[in-house]
């Protein structure tokens, strides 16, 4: 049986410590679907499409995981799963600060699917720092943000966030 995850996220924009959790739960299942959804409490920076290309492009330029698939969902994640018929949630924890929102998350989402299960991934120490938002101050900003975005598409980044 086709064991499948969804590693949801907004992905606004994707960051190295996101592809650092693509690329070792890409190992743990058959299929990995990364699936590019709206925070209803964030205005993103990047359309959903512009978001699905910078994924893409990260992933088949560095880990060339011929298992991982990039959807958009609206709606429920919960319903999202179900339509995918997949096992397993994955999350990425960077530190304690982010445990009780993904927590109550689980739960709820628990509650909504029984059937799928949340499994949390420890991020890599080296990019536990690294957030989405603070790649787009620093780009807006005009400062570096080499090492926190993977290289393929760090110029995208800057081209779509800095404009001098
Ligand atoms: N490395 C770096 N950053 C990471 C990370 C990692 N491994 N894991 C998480 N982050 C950061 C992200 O960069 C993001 O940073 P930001 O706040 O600066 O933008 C932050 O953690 C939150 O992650 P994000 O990917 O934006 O997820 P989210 O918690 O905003 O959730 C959805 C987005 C789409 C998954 C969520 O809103 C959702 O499930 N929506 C559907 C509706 C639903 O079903 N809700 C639940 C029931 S009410």
């Amino acid at each position: 049986m086709i064991k499948t995850a969804i590693y949801p996220g907004s992905f606004d924009p994707l960051t190295n410590g996101h592809l650092d959790i693509i690329c070792r739960a890409s190992k743990l299942f058959d299929k990995l679907i990364v699936a590019v959804g709206n925070n209803e409490t964030k205005k993103p920076a990047f359309t959903v499409q512009e978001r699905i290309c910078l994924i893409e492009k990260a992933v088949n330029h560095t880990i060339k995981s011929y298992n991982v698939e990039v959807k958009h969902f609206d709606g429920l994640l919960a319903d999202f799963a179900y339509k995918m018929g997949a096992d397993c949630v994955i999350k990425g924890l960077r530190a304690m600060s982010d445990f009780e929102y993904e927590f109550q998350m689980a739960l709820l989402n628990k509650s909504l699917n029984p059937d799928v299960e949340t499994l949390f991934m420890m991020t890599n120490v080296s990019y536990s720092y690294v957030s989405s938002s603070a790649v787009k101050e620093i780009a807006k900003n005009g400062g570096n943000i080499d090492g926190l975005v993977p290289d393929s598409i760090k110029n995208d980044i800057l081209k779509k966030l800095y404009s001098v």
